[in-house]
């Protein structure tokens, strides 16, 4: 019992070195960019590869494929810095929703090379918050959120969606 009782302490102030070692490992990056989808053809950026088989309003059931462009800013001819690429399921029967799966792969800039990948629920008319479940290169073993909402401005069948992602690593 004495000898529990004087290895508790130090074996907490262990436990207190490693947290607060972890914790100034681990540094959160914001990035702030656009999503720009085009669904005119000949040149869209994501299409429809599967129907609904059911008479759902929603389209419950139908998929869509992306392969979207990541933008510095909102207009068309801002830099390209990479590509948002994915699959949205729509997937709730009591109003339109999706789960969508994309991975955010940098092609220019700091983060070149390296890429995220974000899962979550999309919706509309309100912004949406997604969970970052990891990453590559110099966002290996990311965690956090991004947290996006469209653009009301964006030409006929364009959307272009801003997002923040905050991102541990
Ligand atoms: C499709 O892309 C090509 C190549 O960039 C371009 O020349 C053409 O004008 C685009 N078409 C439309 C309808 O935007
Ligand atoms: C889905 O339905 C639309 C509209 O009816 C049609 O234009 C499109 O070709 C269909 N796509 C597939 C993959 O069946
Ligand atoms: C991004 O990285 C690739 C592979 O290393 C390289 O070929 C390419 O030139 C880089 N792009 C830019 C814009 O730096």
């Amino acid at each position: 019992m004495a000898y529990y009782c004087s290895f508790k302490p130090s074996l907490l102030l262990l436990l207190f070195f490693i947290a607060t070692s972890q914790a100034k490992d681990d540094s959160i990056t914001h990035l702030h960019f656009f999503l720009h989808e085009n669904d005119n053809r000949p040149n869209a950026t994501a299409i429809t590869v599967v129907n609904s088989t059911t008479s759902d309003p929603g389209g419950f059931g139908s998929i869509g494929i992306f392969d979207d462009e990541i933008r510095e800013g909102s207009s068309v001819d801002s830099k390209l810095i990479g590509r948002a690429q994915g699959m949205a399921p729509e997937v709730s029967l009591s109003e339109m929703a999706w789960l969508v799966l994309i991975d955010f792969v940098f092609t220019d800039g700091e983060y070149n090379g390296s890429s995220l990948m974000v899962v979550g629920r999309a919706t509309i008319g309100r912004p949406v918050e997604r969970s970052i479940i990891g990453g590559t290169g110099k966002f290996r073993m990311a965690r956090g959120y991004t947290i996006n909402k469209l653009l009301s401005s964006a030409p006929a069948g364009r959307f272009i969606a801003e997002y923040d992602a905050y991102i541990v690593h």
